[in-house]
């Protein structure tokens, strides 16, 4: 479907849909079977707004998600008309748009404050509302804004919206992060691949994303390096062409279906991922008692008959144990023989599905940023609400695993971030339809 500047789509009947579907899941079956892991979400998004700043993109392996779409709206108020075809996404800057994302657009999707960065380095100006507060606590952009200001953009904030303005123009700078912000680091990245002269921005996340999204601006005339101390140098380059690129595969939903099948004592191989991207969730999966083998872009997981506790799972900015996976991995841990314990140190809110999960009978205390999770012999199925996009992918691994039949309410959460979830699980052999 080719959409124009400025025509921006009521919400589809699709989304529209899936807010009033559900998933009646019923659990025991163990899956079985192969399944190729699709584009990530979060490597997607960022480079789609990196696609602002080209003249046209083409971008493979892009998931077919509610973000996506959501994107692809900001990108039409922009100035960008956007195909998308099995897989593919086109993005063509046709004219000069609106410097302003109209509210409802910036709601329809988490993370479109990466937006910023790049309306920013195209119109020399941006003007957004603030993010409020999502299912994972507070989502502040201090970090965000701190680093555009040392590329020499002033911002007002007042009224919840930010005004951003670069009166002097976007200079590289050195700036280091307090943290490492993934959306800090793409950010600073989509401003600064051309403002004038160098940019050294240290404590940069270092996700797969990030390099994805390095990849993409580099191929399409931007000049980023990564140092040998983790810094990421940018030097300022006139204008992007655009080029043509493929979306790494999405290692969160790759860990989510690895779960899946561990939980109901299955066996799987899953395919087209990055197992290099999965390097602290595997370990992981063999101290549970599952037998992994890896191949070139393959991972085949045999759960053993019933799993074991998984020790101290903290999770860590990458390399280290990614927050994204904890939610599923957690519900898998419901099950597993022994003590689990959570540390979650990235966000504030993120055991939301755990009273979900007590309601299913699994015990689970959770103090602060720890969940000790007491591993159950079994789950019952229930009626349960996802409460957020993690969150409830858990609550389905919980479900398939589970005695019973489950009914999974708010799955628009789950569609943000998984391409044709049912269809897949369904391919393994679970019993889960939407209705
Ligand atoms: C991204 C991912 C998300 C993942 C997270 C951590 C996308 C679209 N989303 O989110 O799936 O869970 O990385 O790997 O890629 N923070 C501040 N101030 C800031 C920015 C962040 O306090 O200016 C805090 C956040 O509240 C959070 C922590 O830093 O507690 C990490 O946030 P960040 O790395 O920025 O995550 P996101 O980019 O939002």
């Amino acid at each position: 479907m080719m959409l124009m500047r400025g025509i921006t789509p009521q919400p589809s009947t699709e989304r529209m849909s899936l807010h009033m579907s559900e998933y009646l899941i019923q659990g025991g079956t163990p899956l079985r079977g192969e399944l190729a892991v699709h584009g990530a979400k979060n490597a997607a998004l960022p480079v789609l707004a990196a696609a602002l700043l080209c003249e046209k993109s083409t971008i493979h392996n892009c998931p077919d998600l509610t973000d996506v779409a959501a994107a692809r709206n900001i990108l039409h108020y922009l100035g960008c008309s956007t195909t998308q075809q099995d897989g593919t996404v086109t993005v063509t800057f046709t004219q000069k748009g609106d410097h302003r994302i109209p509210d409802r657009l910036m709601r329809a999707m988490r993370s479109s404050i990466v937006f910023l960065g790049a309306v920013i380095g195209r119109y020399g100006m941006a003007e957004v509302s603030m993010p409020g507060g999502c299912e994972l606590g507070p989502r502040p952009i201090d970090m965000h804004l701190a680093a555009l200001r040392r590329l020499g953009v002033v911002i007002d904030e007042s009224g919840g919206v930010l005004r951003c303005t670069t009166p002097n123009g976007l200079k590289g700078a050195r700036i280091t992060l307090p943290f490492p912000s993934v959306g800090a680091t793409e950010n600073v990245m989509l401003a600064a691949c051309t403002a004038k002269g160098e940019t050294c921005l240290s404590n940069a996340a270092r996700e797969p994303e990030i390099v994805d999204l390095a990849d993409f601006l580099n191929a399409a005339g931007a000049d980023i390096r990564f140092a040998a101390d983790g810094s990421i140098l940018i030097h300022g380059v006139d204008k992007l062409i655009g080029c043509e690129h493929r979306v790494i595969p999405d290692r969160i939903a790759a860990a989510t279906y690895l779960c899946a099948a561990a939980v109901t004592g299955g066996k799987i191989t899953l395919t087209h991922l990055r197992a290099d991207h999965l390097a602290a969730v595997l370990p992981v999966f063999e101290e549970a008692g599952c037998r992994m083998q890896y191949g070139q872009n393959t991972i085949c997981l045999k759960a053993p008959e019933r799993l074991t506790a998984l020790g101290t799972v903290r999770t860590m900015p990458y390399p280290g144990f990614s927050t994204d996976a904890q939610s599923t991995m957690l519900a898998m841990a419901a099950l597993a023989e022994g003590t689990s314990v959570f540390i979650e140190t990235i966000f504030e809110s993120r055991y939301k599905q755990v009273g979900e999960l007590v309601r299913m009978g699994a015990n689970i205390r959770v103090e602060g940023r720890v969940a000790v999770v007491e591993g159950v012999p079994k789950l019952k199925g229930a009626v349960m609400n996802c409460t957020d996009l993690r969150g409830g992918a858990a609550l389905a691994v919980a479900a398939l695993a589970a005695q019973g039949e489950s009914r999974l309410c708010s799955i628009h959460h789950i569609a943000r971030g998984y391409e044709n979830f049912d269809l897949n699980l369904r391919k393994l052999g679970a019993q889960i339809t939407r209705v």
